[in-house]
């Protein structure tokens, strides 16, 4: 038997005042894209905001559905986006945001699993990792990458074994 150990390395930073641009810029973005969230049935909007390898940056928001799983997190409406509109383009980054009805959430949100599966995908599309900014009153938190948020993936690499 032979006992492994897994160590993530990522940094914290105290707000946008202290982040490195252009993050600054895109926890900013993603702030304002959470204002215009449609999610009349959970009360929680998400913002997310991509910078891709040109400099553009682009935003989504959650889009709920009285179907309920008809409706998409902020980070895949604007993941699709991107990939469906800027194909080639490797994304370089992106700033998750969210609030509820007492305002922005205190810890950095953290990326759901198919979210998680999703910007995998867009990482070995364009072999570029995503550094991910997950914003929070208390603290902002700083990934090199998908590969830290989800460890042991399965991505197009599986497929072949
Ligand atoms: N949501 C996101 O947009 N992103 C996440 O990473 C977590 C959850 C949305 C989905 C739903 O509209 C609401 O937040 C509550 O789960």
């Amino acid at each position: 038997m032979i006992s492994r150990e897994l160590r993530i390395q990522y940094s914290e930073y105290t707000g946008t005042e202290a982040l490195p641009e252009p993050w600054a810029r895109l926890v900013e973005a993603a702030r304002k894209a959470a204002d215009q969230a449609y999610s009349p049935y959970s009360g929680f909007r998400v913002g997310a905001a991509v910078l891709l390898a040109d400099g553009t940056v682009l935003t989504g928001n959650n889009q709920e559905n009285a179907a309920y799983p008809s409706g998409l997190c902020a980070e895949r409406t604007v993941l699709f986006y991107a990939n469906a509109n800027f194909p080639g383009v490797p994304v370089e980054a992106m700033a998750i945001t969210a609030a509820n009805a007492r305002g922005q959430v205190n810890e950095p949100v953290k990326p759901c699993g198919a979210c998680r599966q999703v910007l995998l995908e867009t990482e070995a599309r364009y072999s570029h990792p995503i550094r991910m900014i997950l914003d929070g009153k208390k603290r902002i938190q700083v990934f090199n990458g998908i590969d830290d948020l989800l460890p042991f993936s399965f991505k197009p690499a599986s497929l072949k074994g």
